[in-house]
């Protein structure tokens, strides 16, 4: 049975248990990371704690361990699960209070709860299909750079996509594509890979930055830079990242092909740099 962290303990995940009057039951008062390991090791673990740190800066919810605590404690997790692949998900409400009240309450401490699910091993690239996705105006609030556990118009959005036939939503707010429901977006055009700045209208993706990172290493030509919905249907690819999913090509927009509606050359290429990367972190010589 899969382990779980609640609150400075180790159990079960069926056994661990928070109160009904948790705020992140009733208000989704919280934030979360979602952290990938690969060979037993957390992947980007850094970069994932200083977002957690501006998550819960975020919201005013004090980080309730320092960077070394987490660390043991989410090493301890991983090796507490079977697999050398995990997603590790750990979240921090504002805690639980006596009684129902929108304003923060005095003296509460706050929920710290992380599980870990299994990965799936390294991808086939040479047999990867491809994804499809629609577009859907983005109907979140102003401040996606928290990873909130809020994600209620995520979570509509992605379904959405999901009884459509496609495996992921891109959103669009005024005129220009943001980002996918739980991923961030790429466009490659004449060449040239572009994502949007990071901004409040979109999560800061660890994937995303390292994508960026092994394009610029590589020579690679890449821009942050906004898109349009006119580029983003008119891209000669589109890709999707997150730490669950890595880098996904997508193939099918809208019903209509992206590019010769197969994964691109350039996907291939910054996917093999990509895999490269988390084997090199597998072997211990990456973070
Ligand atoms: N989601 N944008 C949104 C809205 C996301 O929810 C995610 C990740 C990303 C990609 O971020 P990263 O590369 O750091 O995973 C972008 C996670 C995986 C989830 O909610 O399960």
């Amino acid at each position: 049975m899969p382990v779980a962290y609640l609150n400075g303990a180790f159990l079960p995940v069926e056994q661990a248990q928070v109160s009904v009057l948790d705020r992140g039951f009733l208000f989704g008062d919280g934030v979360y990371e979602v952290i990938p390991v690969y060979g037993g090791r957390l992947f980007r673990l850094a970069h994932h704690l200083k977002r957690l740190r501006n998550s819960l800066a975020g919201v005013r919810i004090d980080n309730p361990l320092d960077d070394g605590e987490w660390a043991r404690v989410l090493d301890e997790l991983v090796t507490r699960n079977e697999g050398s692949d995990q997603a590790v998900y750990l979240k921090v409400t504002r805690g639980a209070d006596v009684k129902r009240d929108h304003a923060f309450p005095a003296g509460v401490k706050p929920t710290v709860f992380a599980m870990s699910s299994p990965l799936p091993g390294p991808r086939d690239l040479a047999r990867e299909a491809g994804v499809r996705a629609i577009t859907l105006t983005d109907i979140r609030w102003q401040l996606c750079n928290i990873k909130a556990i809020t994600l209620l118009p995520n979570v509509l959005l992605r379904q959405q996509a999901i009884d459509a036939g496609s495996a992921e939503a891109i959103l669009i707010n005024d005129g220009r594509a943001i980002e996918g429901a739980a991923s961030n977006l790429f466009i490659v055009k004449n060449g040239i890979v572009i994502t949007p700045p990071n901004s409040n209208a979109l999560l800061p993706g660890i994937t995303r930055d390292l994508v960026l990172e092994l394009a610029a290493y590589n020579a690679i030509p890449f821009r942050e830079a906004d898109i349009s919905e006119a580029e983003l249907h008119a891209a000669d690819e589109v890709w999707l990242t997150s730490s669950t999913r890595e880098i996904s090509p997508v193939v099918i927009l809208d019903e209509q092909p992206v590019g010769d509606g197969k994964p691109g050359p350039l996907w291939l290429r910054m996917s093999r740099l990509y895999q490269g990367y988390t084997s090199a972190v597998r072997r211990g010589e990456a973070s």
